[in-house]
């Protein structure tokens, strides 16, 4: 059996894939930046796991000890134009989104590598290749995060390490709802228009989001980049 890290697992995607695939049959490893609000979830084992935070993945490397496949799902954004944005608020948006990887790459790599055998699979988006107006710096994060995944891939292949990015589409969760808006006088009208827009914009159930990645992993573990279209055409074509 097959034992499974996700990070981000409190709510949203990472919440609708703990469920998933413990219906799949995977050992998984629920993970939160507090573990209780994991209390509700059946899991092989739940864990505190704050991606942002040094030390907290040392501690969780050191409490899982195996696993044979990580999803880095726990993210975070922000909306506003570049010129108001805050550059603290700025900087924790990639202290997350793409340090965060980076931590989990390199806490992880020696568990697999001493395996001989894992798949990291990275929930990235489609603004990684173009962004939207006031999405700028979530969108730079995760270009970050796919440039960091791209030369992982291929420096962990000989270790038998696999490594897949997902671009997913819009899902309907609470990340955009609740973020943090930046703006100023200048930006009165593309805030506003921004934000309608983003009402009127369902997005992809999670559960349902959640059942193509787990068939994507399953039926090719060995895929490096799976793009948002070909989520959504999967979608179409069995769930609606
Ligand atoms: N929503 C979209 O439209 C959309 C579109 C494309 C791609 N994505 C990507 O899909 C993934 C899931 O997004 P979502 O919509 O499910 O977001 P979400 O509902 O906001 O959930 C994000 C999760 O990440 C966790 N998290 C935040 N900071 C963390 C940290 N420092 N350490 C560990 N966990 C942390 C949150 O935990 P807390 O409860 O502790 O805050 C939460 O469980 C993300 O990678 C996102 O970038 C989302």
């Amino acid at each position: 059996m097959k034992t499974i890290l996700i990070t981000g697992a409190s709510r949203g995607l990472g919440r609708a894939l703990v469920k998933e695939l413990n219906e799949r049959n995977y050992q998984v490893i629920a993970s939160a930046r507090n573990s209780h609000d994991l209390n509700d979830l059946q899991a092989f084992q739940k864990i505190s796991l704050d991606i942002s935070n040094d030390d907290s993945v040392l501690k969780a490397v050191e409490t899982i000890k195996e696993v044979d496949l990580i999803i880095n799902n726990a993210a975070v954004t922000i909306s506003g134009p570049i010129e108001a944005i805050d550059i603290n608020a700025a900087k924790e948006v990639f202290n997350v989104n793409f340090f965060g990887a980076l931590r989990i790459f390199q806490a992880f790599t020696p568990i697999m590598r001493a395996k001989g055998q894992g798949l990291m699979v990275n929930i990235s988006s489609g603004t990684a290749q173009q962004s939207p107006p006031l999405q700028g710096i979530y969108a730079a994060s995760k270009a970050a995060f796919d440039r960091l995944c791209e030369a992982y891939r291929i420096e962990v292949q000989p270790f038998g390490i696999s490594v897949m990015q997902i671009h997913s589409t819009g899902i309907a969760t609470q990340m955009r709802k609740e973020q943090t808006i930046f703006t100023n006088e200048y930006y009165a009208e593309i805030t506003e228009r921004v934000k309608q827009m983003e009402q009127h914009m369902a997005g992809v159930p999670p559960e349902i989001l959640a059942k193509v990645i787990a068939n994507n992993i399953e039926r090719r573990p060995l895929a490096t980049f799976v793009r948002a279209q070909d989520l959504m055409a999967e979608i179409k074509a069995i769930y609606t």
